[in-house]
């Protein structure tokens, strides 16, 4: 499948995100990291604002990255607001294959997130249940931070796994991706990268996109 690039809202200003996303081309996804304060130490923005979000942009691809507790609790709610694809964390749930059934009879895409010491592996037995697996190469939490370069390694090994599902599942890769990082992450097998400070921190947010989405390319 071809290449996306998702902008993380996180790293943009939230008070003005309506704004903040016509500064990105339409044709990027736009990923959302809700935070509990208790899967992570961050508190950002929930179903109230998401739902504010799907009704201003109708046709936008909202891919909610959920980094919150009871996860089997609330990430149907997440697919029930029409969001394209809802991601929840394994060590948040205690039945992913049920979440993600339930996503998926909503319409949604049904992804798992793994935080960096989650090892793969284990996953292969359920990735079928999935259409997208999401990679976190920082601890989740914060943007702005290091690429963790011992990831890459895991990167490989997921789209290994993936071929040998014989399913077309996406690798997403969240955090610390940019212009200098981008071109190893797809190497190693990604195809959808989140990208949060590269973007909106930069002078012009839509050309940064369209210059990630060509390394990755490359
Ligand atoms: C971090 C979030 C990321 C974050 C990425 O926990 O899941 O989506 O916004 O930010 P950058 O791209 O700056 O690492
Ligand atoms: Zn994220």
């Amino acid at each position: 499948m071809a290449n996306r690039i998702h902008p993380s809202v996180l790293n943009a200003n939230l008070a003005s995100l309506d704004g903040e996303i016509r500064r990105i081309p339409s044709s990027a996804g736009i990923h959302i990291d809700v935070m509990d304060n208790h899967f992570v130490p961050n508190l950002t923005l929930g179903l109230p604002v998401v739902e504010c979000l799907r009704n201003n942009h109708r046709d936008a691809f909202l891919d909610v990255h959920l980094m919150i507790e009871n996860a089997d609790v609330h990430a149907p709610a997440y697919a029930e607001l029409g969001c394209e694809s809802v991601t929840f964390h394994l060590e948040a749930s205690h039945a992913p294959i049920r979440t993600a059934r339930q996503i998926r009879s909503l319409g949604s895409r049904a992804s798992i997130g793994l935080r960096p010491q989650t090892p793969i592996e284990p996953l292969g037995d359920i990735i079928t249940e999935f259409d997208m697996v999401l990679i976190m190469t920082v601890d989740p939490g914060f943007g702005g931070q290091k690429f963790l370069d011992g990831m890459l390694g895991k990167i490989r090994r997921t789209r290994e796994i993936v071929k040998n599902s014989g399913q077309e599942i996406w690798i997403q890769v969240d955090g610390g991706v940019s212009e200098s990082t981008i071109e190893q992450v797809a190497d190693a097998g990604a195809d959808v990268f989140v990208a949060g400070s590269a973007v909106f921190r930069a002078d012009d947010p839509d050309a940064m996109v369209r210059s990630l989405k060509d390394l990755a390319d490359a």
